[in-house]
């Protein structure tokens, strides 16, 4: 064919009909919209959110609402601002909040829980990052005048640092309540919430309703380009958007957003399955390589941590020598990294991405007995 013709026009399904070059392991973060996502927000209705007056952010926040069964929610553009507008509304200056120690607020929020609600975190480590009331009990300030007095209990559902954990519900619902009963509310950081549903096989609202608040990302492994939901009481949710304005996340014409935001939330959780299905055959692959250790029957949903301090090289070599195969992954420390599973990658990819770590630690391992001779 002369190069030069004109191709035909080729309406791709989606963005992920053209093979990647690299396999992007890094984050479910790093998915790229769809080409329905794509043309709803060429089409999208919008007009100025600061006014209320943008109606496709308006239908999204009434869907998740709905979704979720709560009285109201607030379209804000990160999961990281959702969380900590929450904190803010749920403490004073001066209180504690209590959370698993490798908690995304704690870790990765900038220190925003001092920085913009003057609390400070009473970290708690959990296995699996799955923390019990009887552990938290134990971590609830005394009623005395001289403590600084816990605030707010913060749960993560799915734990993105504990490898993709899911609260078992009766040990959420027990949280809960009990927090209730001792006069605390309990924020979901459910940035995966939906993940978490779909490895329970319940539906988001069942899995939620005891918390006072809510936030889920559409930007990870629902695959919007941008966006995350916080969700509560009317009266929550109107306090919200004032500090929404506050911190700069008044986003004018940003239904253009929220379009993509909708097909993220009516659509994509219902292939999450494919993701899990994926993590769980990376987990069972890695388990035959000598030297990391993981325990695949705790992948249940789209993250994959697992231990390589047994292979000899750390998390920066490992993640340098799958890169130079094509494959994109983060250590979490040095002898742990991490997997994330997503629509932008399919079960070849994640067989490429066992292949270049397979032939790593097998490299070094030869490498190594080379030397000792
Ligand atoms: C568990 C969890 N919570 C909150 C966030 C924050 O989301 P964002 O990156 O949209 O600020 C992330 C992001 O990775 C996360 O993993």
């Amino acid at each position: 064919m002369n190069r030069t013709s004109p191709q035909p026009a080729i309406e791709r399904d989606d963005n992920r009909a053209a093979p990647p070059l690299t396999v992007d392991l890094r984050s479910d973060t790093v998915t790229k919209p769809t080409a329905e996502m794509r043309r709803a927000m060429a089409e999208a209705e919008v007009g100025d959110d600061v006014y209320g007056e943008d109606p496709t952010i308006n239908h999204l926040e009434q869907r998740a609402a709905e979704i979720f069964g709560r009285e109201a929610a607030i379209f804000v553009p990160s999961g990281t601002m959702g969380n900590q507008i929450a904190i803010k509304i749920h403490t004073r200056p001066g209180q504690e909040i209590i959370c698993e120690s490798r908690a995304h607020i704690f870790n990765y929020e900038m220190a925003m829980l001092a920085h913009f609600s003057g609390c400070m975190a009473r970290p708690i480590p959990a296995e699996d990052g799955v923390l019990t009331w009887p552990e938290i009990k134990k971590q609830i300030a005394p009623k005395t005048y001289y403590r600084a007095q816990t605030g707010l209990i913060s749960l993560e559902n799915t734990h993105n640092m504990a490898g993709g954990t899911v609260y078992p519900q009766r040990v959420a619902d027990e949280i809960c309540d009990q927090a209730h009963d001792a006069g605390l509310p309990v924020h979901l950081d459910g940035a995966r919430i939906f993940n978490a549903a779909a490895a329970v096989k319940r539906p988001v609202k069942e899995i939620t309703l005891k918390f006072d608040s809510v936030m889920f990302c559409l930007s990870k492994g629902l695959g919007a380009p941008v966006g995350s939901l916080l969700l509560g009481s009317r009266s929550f949710i109107d306090q919200a958007r004032v500090y929404r304005k506050a911190l700069g996340g008044g986003m004018r014409q940003g239904g253009i957003l929220a379009a993509a935001g909708l097909i993220a939330l009516e659509k994509m959780p219902a292939r999450l399955r494919d993701d899990h299905d994926n993590a769980r055959f990376l987990a069972d692959g890695l388990a035959q390589i000598a030297g990391i250790r993981i325990d695949p029957a705790k992948v249940v949903t789209n993250i994959v941590v697992f231990d390589i301090s047994g292979t000899g090289l750390n998390s920066v070599e490992l993640s340098q020598r799958m890169a130079e195969e094509g494959v994109l992954a983060n250590g979490i420390s040095p002898e742990a990294m991490r997997l994330v599973t997503h629509m932008d990658v399919d079960r070849a990819g994640c067989a490429r991405a066992l292949q270049a770590i397979k032939r790593a630690c097998e490299r070094h391992a030869t490498l190594r007995r080379t030397a000792q001779r």
